[in-house]
């Protein structure tokens, strides 16, 4: 019997600790091929997937990853409250593994990078998400860990050159995958009624008791 897909969703969290082992190719095809079960634009399907387990690659796109957590997006989120539907003990443990994971990202077996020529825009990325959602939610179903991690950006010429990428072709995120060292739980967010509008903006939505 397959997972039930809104459990699925509401266990697939971020798992940013990562056992070394490999990953099968078969299993990952079963990922990379959920990943194009996604809508995009005119169903162009411009996107494309980087398979990198090269350790030389991933070494030195790690490199730019790490800067970006030590000298900007870990000093920031220290600093800043944290976000709906946490405690400060909840994103004190977030922030020990997002560290962790910058400190390890070139250790997790293999990386998806999903990857477009289209101008980088919302357009764009909107044909790119959909299947990236769909490839975290295989994972989840798989029993694989992954993030979603775009901090990357921050350097993203260096990043992007440390990956290969031609003229023309951006990246979109870099998905860290690999079998996790802890289990998957719930994830945790704001209700319904801090999140939904009716009508206007602003205006409560009544949700159903
Ligand atoms: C657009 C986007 C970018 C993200 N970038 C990173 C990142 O660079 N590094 C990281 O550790 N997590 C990253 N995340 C993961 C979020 O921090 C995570 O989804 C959020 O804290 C909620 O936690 P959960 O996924 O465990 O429920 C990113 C998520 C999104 C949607």
């Amino acid at each position: 019997m397959p997972a039930d897909l809104f459990e699925t969703m509401r266990s697939t969290r971020s798992m940013r600790r990562l056992k070394p082992d490999p990953v099968p190719d078969a299993v990952l095809a079963q990922v990379l091929e959920a990943g194009t079960c996604a809508p995009s634009g005119g169903n162009m399907q411009g996107w494309r997937f980087l398979v990198v387990r090269d350790q030389a690659v991933k070494d030195a796109v790690a490199h730019w990853y790490r800067r970006g957590w030590h000298e900007i997006v870990g000093p920031r989120y220290r600093s800043a409250p944290p976000p709906p539907g946490s405690t400060p003990e909840r994103q004190a443990r977030l922030l020990e593994a997002a560290e962790h994971l910058a400190d390890h990202i070139h250790e997790a077996p293999v990386w998806i990078i999903p990857c477009s020529s289209a101008p980088a825009t919302r357009t764009s990325g909107a044909s790119i998400y959909p299947a990236v959602q769909n490839m975290l939610l295989a994972c989840r179903a798989l029993g694989l860990g992954a993030t979603l991690t775009t901090l990357y950006l921050l350097f993203e010429q260096e990043a992007e050159a440390a990956l290969g990428l031609p003229e023309g072709v951006h990246s979109y995120a870099i998905l860290p995958i690999g079998w996790p060292v802890g289990k998957f739980g719930p994830v945790r967010r704001a209700p319904l009624a801090e999140v939904v509008y009716q009508d206007r903006w602003g205006s409560a939505w009544q949700a159903p008791d």
